[in-house]
C-alpha cells in the first residue's frame, strides 16, 4: 500500500501522515526531509542559494528515487504539483490524495516557526493557492477537506475513504 498525500502548505499533511502510517502500519516518508538528506542543505539554504528552481530539481529527483517504495505514506511539500513529471513516479502503485482546506484555515494554521519560503505574505500565498488548486483537483483520486476538522478525524477519514 502507497498513499500519497498531496495539498497547499497548512492542509496537515505532515500532521496527519505519521498518524496514518502508525493506524496503517506502515512507513512515514516526508518528502522534505528526503530533499534535505540529499541536499544536504536546510530547506531555507537550499532556497537561499539556488532559489526554488534548485528546491524543484531536488524534489523531482526525490520523486523518482523514491518511485519503487512500498507500504508507505509519502507526505509531498505543497508544490509538488507544479511538475506534473513528478506524478509519473508518485502516482505508481499509489493512491493520491489531496488534503484541502479554505485559505482562511491555512492562514490560521500557517507556524511561523517553521520555514516557509514560498509563504511570504498572504496577498502572494492566495495567488499560489489560486493557482495550484486545480493542479491538486487534477492529481488526486481522493480530495478531503480538513477543514475543522482533528488530526484524528481527517486520518479515519482517510482510512475509510481507501477502504471503499
Ligand atoms: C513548498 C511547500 C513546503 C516545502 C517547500 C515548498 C511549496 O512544504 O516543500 O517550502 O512550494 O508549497 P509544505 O507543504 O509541507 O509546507
Amino acid at each position: 500500500m502507497k498513499i500519497v498525500l498531496i495539498g497547499f502548505m497548512g492542509v496537515g499533511k505532515s500532521s496527519v501522515a505519521p498518524q496514518l502510517a502508525k493506524k496503517l502500519g506502515i512507513n512515514i516518508i516526508e518528502m522534505d526531509d528526503f530533499i534535505e538528506k540529499k541536499a544536504g542543505k536546510t530547506l531555507k539554504e537550499i532556497f537561499a542559494s539556488g532559489g526554488e528552481s534548485s528546491f524543484r530539481k531536488f524534489e523531482n529527483e526525490v520523486c523518482h528515487e523514491i518511485a519503487n517504495i512500498d507500504n508507505a505514506v509519502i507526505s509531498t511539500g505543497g508544490g509538488v504539483v507544479m511538475n506534473a513529471n513528478n506524478f509519473t513516479s508518485l502516482k505508481n502503485n499509489s493512491t493520491i490524495i489531496e488534503l484541502n482546506a479554505s485559505f482562511d484555515t491555512i492562514l490560521k494554521r500557517i507556524n511561523q516557526k517553521i520555514p516557509r519560503p514560498l509563504f511570504k505574505d498572504e496577498e502572494s500565498a492566495k495567488k499560489l493557492y489560486d493557482l495550484r488548486k486545480p493542479l491538486y483537483e487534477k492529481f488526486a483520486q481522493i480530495k478531503i477537506s480538513t477543514d475543522n476538522k482533528s488530526v484524528s478525524e481527517v486520518t479515519n477519514e482517510i482510512i475509510e475513504s481507501i477502504k471503499l
